[in-house]
């Protein structure tokens, strides 16, 4: 029987963050077992906001690089780069004719970007959940494990593949999103309104994958709390809450059970221990990444073989398309 589909792809328009890992990286291994897995860069989306091209290329394989050091085998999953898979763009552009301005404009994504760059508020920042779409129901994906940021762009290539279906028959899959149940998002350590992003303008509001033992310890010591002083799983402490939800991620238990633990602690002592507890569980994947950056033609054999087994299988669903709405064959 054929197994079911889990796809997802990460940008490569930043250093990897913790909020990356646990929102979705981490994920990625345990499925592995159960689904054909696609896993990938989407660096297609990354220009949305001006990259410079010689990060881009070294970023790209970063990613890649990442995935595998946190468990994903290229002998079970397929690893690839967007860009390397024409049929992305190509599904895009059908998908548009069948995409609401109105919905663009209400992605939370959109708003909060377009806000923020005035000066770059290019029509791809505005298509970009199309694209995100194109890439899920391509290869007719079952699942996609994401972090909670990604829910509303997972809606909008729902409403798309049943659109679709509807308009010219049954052609795509439904995706569903795979968001983790408690810890679905890690925010800012500066600002626990906003998320951890490896774009925040403040290095200290975020932990790298890349951040040594030091640095984690440090940026953790000054990660924004309150002043009440004791250590409860509160919505009134959100950035108590938004570090025991780290802490939580890492060693996989309820949030609230940590806080009991540290129930006595200072604020001081729980944040040592988180961040030793944080270097800890990062140190086995940074040295499994440091070896396979260190081979750096193993890893280009890897993502272009992977590229070539994505094109194989989404090419059979880009033709149906291309058939359905009319183009000759
Ligand atoms: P991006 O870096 O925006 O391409 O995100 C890659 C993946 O990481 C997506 O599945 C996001 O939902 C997830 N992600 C990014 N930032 C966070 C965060 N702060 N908390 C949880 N998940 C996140
Ligand atoms: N937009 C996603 C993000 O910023 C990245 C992404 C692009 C993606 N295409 C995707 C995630 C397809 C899952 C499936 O995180």
């Amino acid at each position: 029987m054929k197994k079911k589909v889990a796809f997802s792809l990460v940008q490569p328009s930043g250093e990897l963050t913790i909020g990356n890992y646990i929102g979705a990286l981490r994920q990625f291994p345990a499925l592995q077992d159960s689904y054909d897995c696609m896993f990938g860069v989407a660096d297609l989306h990354s220009i949305t906001v001006p990259q410079k091209p010689a990060d881009l290329r070294k970023r790209t394989k970063e990613v890649i690089a990442y995935m595998m050091a946190s468990g994903v085998d290229p002998e079970k999953s397929i690893l690839f780069v967007q860009s390397q898979v024409p049929l992305h763009a190509e599904l895009t552009w059908v998908l548009n004719s069948i995409t609401y301005m109105g919905q663009l404009s209400r992605m939370t994504q959109y708003k909060d970007k377009s806000q923020r760059s005035e000066e770059n508020l290019n029509a791809a920042l505005f298509t970009y959940p199309v694209l995100m779409a194109a890439d899920i129901l391509l290869y007719q994906s079952d699942f996609v494990p994401v972090g909670e940021d990604q829910r509303q762009h997972l809606e909008l290539a729902r409403d798309l593949a049943e659109r679709f279906n509807h308009r010219y028959s049954d052609t795509f899959t439904v995706p569903e999103p795979l968001i983790g149940k408690t810890i679905g998002k890690i925010m800012s350590l500066k600002n626990p309104e906003i998320k951890m992003s490896k774009s925040d303008p403040d290095q200290n509001a975020y932990i790298l994958l890349a951040d040594d033992k030091d640095t984690i310890i440090r940026k953790v010591r000054r990660a924004v709390t309150d002043s009440c002083g004791e250590i409860r799983y509160s919505e009134e402490q959100p950035g108590l809450m938004n570090l025991l939800n780290i802490y939580a991620a890492f060693t996989q238990e309820e949030p609230q059970k940590i806080a009991g633990q540290f129930a006595h602690a200072s604020y001081a002592e729980f944040k040592d221990a988180l961040g030793e507890m944080i270097a800890q569980s990062l140190a086995p994947m940074q040295a499994r990444y440091r070896d396979i950056m260190a081979n750096g033609e193993e890893l280009e054999r890897i993502y272009k073989e992977g590229a070539e087994k994505a094109y194989s299988i989404g090419r059979k669903t880009l033709s149906k398309v291309y058939r359905k709405v009319g183009f000759l064959q």
